[in-house]
């Protein structure tokens, strides 16, 4: 059968599926996996790295020791053994609980759609950072919501607007049903979300009954400066989400989510109707990997890689790119967020990029309401160093060019007003 049919079939679509769409990602992704490209663009963890072996003494292990369980269903609160070992990864990030206060999850992404599903009525108001997780934008959407962005700055969101919204939200008698963050090492943003800003999240949150969801994948990922206590250690009222992909491997496909006990349980009857339950299989992998105590060196050398990659794009950026450019200074994560001049649309420069063999996603993905045309992602994770300093030096080559474009045209449509007054005097 023909892949690219009619689709004769529209009529019989829920309105849901008019919101899906294929992602800005997915779709660049597939041209910038040419490997003349040198790609910016996809948050994809570096896991070359990685020595297969412990992989294949974890798989064996795992079925040799359990093997039959590993082959089975598993519950959907996700399995015990592995749990114990999130339960001391969470103690050390400050957040005491016990195997039965989170579940695990087909990644982290699965845990955005569960929180889609149960809470958002089409027409239902909730709150994200602008600019904002792709993936968690793109989860929420499909349950029809309406999207009230909060701007977020080098500190993170901007708790002085989010209150002023949530006042005139009150005053018109609307209660968002929740509000989305990534407070470390922000996706695509770069920043992380001030001590300071985080307490007042909280007073903010208790004074207007806001639920928090605190989305975590990086928080591990930390180049220098002290950890700053997570929203969920501040509060046990905020749903808290983490994953394997960023600090393991993402093919796994594991994460979890954390929720005050009635609404774990609605996140779990979601699930079972879902998948049924998370990979019995690699989840014994991962906690036979975990029982030979082999994460925390494979995360210091993943956190050295990181943090040398993003050492050489900051240096690239400063060596190659033009004044009229800023971008964030992350200290752990994935990314660097930049802002070129407002008359640049990053979405239409994204074609002379790829001519030049370079990628980054364009801001515009990232914000809620379509703004954003004139950021750009910029992913160090991936590509060596070598590649990071070619690719934003043939990046800057492409920015210039729109600069100079902008100036020359801008020059022509300036000199018949000059000869007119010219002209007049
Ligand atoms: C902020 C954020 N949340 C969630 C995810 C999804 O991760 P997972 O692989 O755990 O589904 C990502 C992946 O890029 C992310 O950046």
């Amino acid at each position: 059968m023909p892949k690219y049919q009619f689709d004769k079939w529209t009529d019989l679509y829920a309105n849901r599926t008019g919101r899906l769409k294929s992602s800005a990602i997915r779709d660049l992704l597939s041209v910038t996996q040419r490997s003349d490209i040198i790609s910016l663009a996809g948050g994809t963890p570096y896991t070359r790295d990685f020595k297969l072996e412990k992989i294949v003494s974890a798989t064996t292990a795992c079925m040799l020791n359990q093997g039959n369980d590993a082959l089975q269903y598993g519950g959907s609160e996700g399995h015990v053994g592995l749990k114990k070992h999130i339960v001391k990864m969470m103690s050390a990030d400050g957040i005491n609980v016990d195997t039965e206060d989170f579940i695990v999850t087909g990644g982290s992404q699965q845990a955005l759609d569960l929180i889609g599903k149960i809470f958002i009525d089409p027409g239902d108001v909730i709150l994200v950072e602008a600019p904002s997780y792709l993936g968690a934008l793109d989860a929420f959407t499909c349950y029809e919501p309406k999207v009230v962005s909060i701007p977020l700055d080098e500190d993170g969101v901007r708790v002085d607007e989010l209150e002023a919204r949530l006042r005139e939200l009150a005053a018109a008698g609307i209660k968002p049903k929740f509000m989305y963050l990534v407070p470390n090492f922000h996706n695509p943003a770069g920043v992380t979300l001030s001590a300071e800003r985080r307490r007042r999240l909280i007073e903010l949150s208790r004074e207007f009954g806001l639920l928090l969801v605190e989305d975590n994948p990086y928080g591990r990922l930390r180049f220098e400066g002290e950890d700053i206590p997570s929203l969920r250690a501040l509060d046990e009222h905020v749903i808290y989400l983490s994953t394997f992909s960023k600090i393991f491997s993402p093919g796994i496909r594991l994460g979890w989510i954390m929720a005050p006990h009635p609404i774990l349980e609605k996140i779990i009857f979601a699930k079972q109707s879902a998948d049924l339950c998370s990979s019995s299989f690699t989840q014994r992998v991962v906690e036979e990997f975990l029982n030979e105590n082999e994460l925390d060196p494979y995360l210091n050398q993943l956190v050295k890689t990181y943090r040398s990659r993003r050492d050489a794009m900051l240096a690239a950026l400063d060596e190659f790119f033009p004044p009229e450019a800023t971008w964030s200074r992350p200290r752990g994560g994935f990314f660097v967020w930049a802002r070129l001049p407002e008359f640049i649309d990053t979405t239409e420069m994204l074609a002379e990029a790829i001519g030049q063999k370079v990628a980054y996603v364009p801001g515009r993905a990232f914000f809620a309401d379509g703004s954003g045309a004139n950021f750009m992602r910029l992913a160090f994770c991936y590509p060596s160093e070598e590649d990071i300093h070619e690719g934003i030096k043939r990046l800057a080559g492409v920015v210039k060019d729109q600069i100079s474009l902008y100036h020359s045209v801008a020059g022509l449509l300036r000199a018949p007003a000059q000869t007119e007054e010219k002209a007049g005097n």
